[in-house]
C-alpha cells in the first residue's frame, strides 16, 4: 500500500515537473486518489499561483483545489472561449497508445469536458495502470447514463457483447444507485480485451466475439439514446498530447 502511494506520488512528481506550464493561467484539475498528489507537486513547485485558476472536475476535485488554497473557477464559469493550459487527471488504465479508462471513482463526464477544454491532457498513472491493451487488469467501461434510461442502456450495451454489466450501487447496496456529480447512474460494463489501432492494421476485426478497437466502442456506446458520456479516454494523444508519468519516469509523448 505504501508503495503503491509512493508511486502515484512521484508519477505525479514526474508529471507536474515536466509538464506545469511558466505562467500557467488555467489549470484542469481531474479526480481520484493520484490527482491529490499532482496539487502536493503543484504546490511543492513554489511558484506564483495568485493569477491561475484551477478548474476542477468535480466535488472531490474542488475540495482539493480550495483545501490547497488555489482558487477555483467552475467549467461553466470560465469566459467564453478559454482555452486551459493543461489538463491533469489520473485513470484506471493506460494502454500503448496513450488510450485511457476512467470514471472507476464515479467521475467522467467533467473530467472529459476539461480533458477536451485544454491544450495539453497529462494523464498521470503509476506502472500499475500501464497495460499493453484496455480491460486487461481493469475488466470493464464505466459509462455515466440518465437514470430513466438505465435499463435501455444496459440492453444495447449486451447488444454489443457486454456480458453483465451492472447499474453501479454504492458500497451498501440498500443506498441505491451510485450517483455522479450531474445526478447520473453508472453502468459498469465489461467488455473482452480492447484493440488498439494496430491491431486492426494486422488484421484483426473490430467487434468480433465482442473485441472491440478502443474508438469503435467508444463510439457506439456514445450513440446510445440516455448516454452522457463513456469513460474510454481516446484521441486525446494528437495535438493535444497526453503522457503518462510512471515510476522514475514518463512515458515518451505521443
Ligand atoms: C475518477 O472517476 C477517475 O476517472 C479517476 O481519475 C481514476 O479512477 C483514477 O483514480 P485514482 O487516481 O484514484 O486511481
Amino acid at each position: 500500500m505504501a508503495d503503491v502511494e509512493a508511486a502515484k506520488r512521484a508519477a505525479a512528481q514526474t508529471a507536474v515537473a515536466n509538464h506545469y506550464p511558466k505562467d500557467a493561467r488555467w489549470v484542469g484539475i481531474g479526480s481520484g486518489s493520484t490527482i491529490v498528489y499532482v496539487v502536493e507537486a503543484i504546490k511543492a513547485l513554489g511558484v506564483d499561483t495568485s493569477a491561475t485558476r484551477y478548474v476542477p472536475t468535480g466535488y472531490q476535485s474542488r475540495q482539493l483545489v480550495v483545501g490547497a488554497g488555489l482558487t477555483a473557477v467552475e467549467f461553466d464559469a470560465l469566459p467564453a472561449g478559454t482555452v486551459l493550459d493543461v489538463a491533469f487527471d489520473g485513470a484506471d488504465e493506460v494502454d500503448d497508445d496513450l488510450n485511457c479508462i476512467k470514471g472507476g471513482g464515479a467521475c467522467l463526464f467533467q473530467e472529459k469536458i476539461v480533458a477536451m477544454q485544454a491544450k495539453e491532457f497529462i494523464c498521470v498513472a503509476d506502472s500499475r495502470k500501464l497495460q499493453s491493451r484496455l480491460l486487461t487488469n481493469w475488466k470493464y467501461v464505466p459509462i455515466e447514463v440518465a437514470p430513466m434510461a438505465a435499463y435501455r442502456v444496459l440492453n444495447k450495451l449486451k447488444e454489443l457483447g457486454s456480458v453483465d454489466p451492472i447499474i453501479r450501487t454504492n458500497l451498501d447496496p440498500k443506498e441505491g444507485p451510485r450517483k455522479t456529480d450531474q445526478d447520473f447512474f453508472l453502468i459498469d460494463a465489461p467488455f473482452p480485451i480492447m484493440l488498439t489501432q494496430s491491431d486492426i492494421v494486422a488484421g484483426k476485426v473490430s467487434g468480433k466475439d465482442g473485441a472491440w478497437e478502443v474508438n469503435d466502442l467508444s463510439k457506439k456506446i456514445k450513440e446510445i439514446v440516455g448516454v452522457l458520456e463513456v469513460g474510454i479516454f481516446s484521441g486525446l494523444t494528437g495535438p493535444q498530447a497526453s503522457a503518462a508519468g510512471g515510476i522514475g519516469g514518463q512515458r515518451p509523448v505521443a
